[in-house]
């Protein structure tokens, strides 16, 4: 096994290890042992990514004695469903699936977010492994312990909080990840990095390069380590998200409604959360109290994000209305979260409807000339 920083992370009722590092996925027997996991292990995982990285894991498994089944979803957000975490169950289940077994989920998201809803739920609950294969999966999906899927009336509206008991981050499986996949994770290490920490704010535009390059290195290992330290000190404070938690959803109001908006699969997350912290800065400028030099510095970095979008169909009105369905929205009011200052981020409730249009209008003067 090379180079791998084991990061503790505690919550309500444990503690569990994330491990970072290269070549991490021929020692899963070892560290699945090292947790105590000894019966059957399902694996949930979908086509693409099972065809790449299933093999090695199941391998490794079946030497060491473990007793491995394969489900696989079909590719994309859509599949994000109670209706798929059901096929998933079923499958399991008929395939002898036991209360001592394991669900380890290979892939990104979309899968750790099914494949943890799952587990959660199975038996009453079965141990979780998460072996996220996106960068935004290693630093958000999978750290964290929000499971979920998708209602017909939104994202993520059903799910639960369970912890996982392991997450193996290998960096050697991203380099089979696309460019836009690569920015999609880099934004939301960029958005801890404005909430939490402007040193390491400062590392991630320093690295840009190395974060985004094929090649995985040093560097990437850091910058993922980081990331899921500040995001486990935000979650052990306020694990189940009634006050601090929601600090991490900066950029996220704008953002899902931009996705929502554009259609699943347009944008990525990450890329719709680079759109909404442009917006949630700039209202932090307008409405609150973020100077004009923190703003300056907050939008150069931004705009230097190398994005490719679809942005010309970005429509005020219909995003302002998006933001009103989406789950930060409590007594009617719509919860944003804004900054004081870089590193220093808040929740403020009250926005005026023309603010989130006008917040809209400031990101299309930015990107809209980027198809
Ligand atoms: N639970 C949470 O706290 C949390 C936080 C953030 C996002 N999410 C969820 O995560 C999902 C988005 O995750 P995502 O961006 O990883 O999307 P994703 O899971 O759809 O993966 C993106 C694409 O990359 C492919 N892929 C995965 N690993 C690969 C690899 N190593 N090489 C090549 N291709 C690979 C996938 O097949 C897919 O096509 C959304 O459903 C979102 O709601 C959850």
């Amino acid at each position: 096994m090379s180079k791998s920083p084991a990061l503790k992370i505690t919550h309500r009722t444990g503690s569990y290890e994330i491990r970072v590092g290269q070549n991490l996925l021929d020692s899963v027997a070892e560290l699945l042992s090292s947790i105590g996991a000894f019966g059957p292990v399902g694996i949930i995982s979908n086509a693409a990514v099972n065809d790449l990285y299933g093999r090695p894991i199941r391998e490794a498994l079946n030497q060491a004695d473990y007793v491995t089944r394969t489900i696989l979803i079909p590719e994309g957000e859509e599949y994000k469903t109670l209706a798929s975490a059901e096929q998933v169950m079923s499958a399991l289940i008929a395939q002898g699936m036991e209360r001592s077994g394991t669900i380890l989920t290979l892939g990104g998201g979309v899968v750790t977010d099914l494949g943890g809803f799952v587990a959660s739920i199975l038996y009453r609950g079965v141990k979780l492994v998460h072996i996220p294969t996106t960068l935004l999966s290693m630093v958000d999906a999978a750290v964290g312990g929000k499971t979920g899927v998708n209602h017909t009336s939104g994202k993520n509206l059903i799910g639960s909080f369970y912890q996982p008991d392991l997450v193996i981050m290998d960096v050697k499986t991203l380099e089979t990840l696309q460019a836009r996949d690569r920015i999609s994770g880099y934004a939301e290490m960029f958005k801890m990095g404005v909430i939490r920490d402007t040193s390491y704010l400062k590392f991630l535009v320093d690295h840009m390069d190395e974060c985004l390059a094929v090649e995985s290195g040093d560097i990437l290992i850091q910058a993922i380590t980081r990331s899921c330290e500040l995001k486990a000190e935000v979650v052990e404070v306020d694990e189940k998200e009634a006050d601090l938690r929601r600090i991490l959803n900066f950029g996220h109001t704008l953002g899902h409604a931009i996705e929502s908006t554009l259609g699943y699969g347009v944008v990525r997350h990450g890329e719709a959360v680079i759109l909404g912290m442009y917006g949630a800065g700039w209202l932090s400028n307008q409405v609150g109290d973020l100077s004009m030099e923190d703003w300056d510095k907050l939008s150069t970095m931004l705009k230097r994000i190398p994005l490719e979008l679809p942005l010309k169909s970005l429509n005020p009105e219909a995003i302002e209305m998006a933001t009103r369905l989406d789950k930060k929205v409590a007594n009617s009011q719509l919860n944003f979260v804004l900054l004081h200052r870089l590193g220093d981020a808040y929740m403020q409730t009250g926005i005026p409807t023309l603010m989130i249009k006008l917040a809209v209008d400031a990101i299309r003067s930015v990107w809209e000339g980027s198809e």
